[in-house]
């Protein structure tokens, strides 16, 4: 058991209890709607088939980018990446076609000696993107790290790793999350040479109600 996978359990009843079975989804301009079923497991529970589908969003989304920078074969070290103890992954599917249409994975880990919520995927399928429900997520996620403070008053916040490239960089700080401490950072260069890091960290606090 890691400190990571104690805390799974918990996760998965509070995410249960906090995220609606059948919530929906409308376009931006309003002309299609769609029913979603909510799946919640630790990933000790994911049967691969969900996992995999998982990792396919994140194909469709982000593939360039990882290609990219780690070569054609960079989903090897995802999936496993994917499998990390102490994850718990929620998943949106499609009630029409059962396909994914978005899902994130989280758990609670220790950074800098605090403990926090580590959301580390956090996914929309192209079709369903700027209609909210990626805000939606992030609520649940707000939402779930609140009822934990009430259990655990030490639980500092939401923390994320993102890419600079990533243009949901900008869609986090619309949604309230701050570059954290101890972040890696731009490095302005002589000459104004802006030199950006491999990754920002970003934190964003949850006051408990
Ligand atoms: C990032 C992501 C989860 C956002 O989910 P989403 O459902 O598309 O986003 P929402 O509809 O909730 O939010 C869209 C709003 O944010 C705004 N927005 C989008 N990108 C933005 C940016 N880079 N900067 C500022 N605002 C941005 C949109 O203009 C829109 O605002 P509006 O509704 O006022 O017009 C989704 O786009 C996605 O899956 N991206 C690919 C995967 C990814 O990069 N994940 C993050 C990994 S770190």
């Amino acid at each position: 058991m890691t400190f990571e996978s104690d805390f799974a359990p918990k996760l998965v009843e509070l995410a249960r209890n906090r995220i609606p079975p059948a919530p929906t989804v409308t376009n931006k301009d309003g002309e299609e709607s769609l029913l979603l079923k909510t799946t919640i497991k630790a990933v000790s529970e994911l049967h691969i088939g969900l996992l995999t589908e998982c990792l396919e969003l994140v194909d469709l989304n982000l593939s360039e980018y990882y290609t990219s920078i780690e070569g054609p074969d960079w989903k090897v070290d995802k999936l496993q990446e994917m499998k990390e103890d102490g994850l718990v992954y929620c998943m949106f599917h499609s009630s029409l076609t059962g396909k994914p249409v978005a899902f994130f994975s989280f758990m609670v880990t220790i950074e800098e000696g605090e403990n926090v919520v580590y959301l580390f995927e956090i996914h929309v399928s192209p079709k369903w993107q700027n209609a909210k429900l990626g805000t939606r997520l992030l609520e649940y996620v707000s939402d779930i790290t609140r009822s934990l403070s009430c259990g655990f008053p030490d639980i500092a916040g939401i923390m994320l790793t993102v890419f600079p490239e990533n243009r949901a960089l900008g869609w986090y700080f619309k949604n309230g999350f701050t570059f954290a401490s101890h972040s890696p950072r731009d490095k302005t260069l002589r000459f104004g040479k802006v030199l950006k890091p491999d990754y920002y960290l970003l934190f964003k606090n949850v006051d408990p109600r």
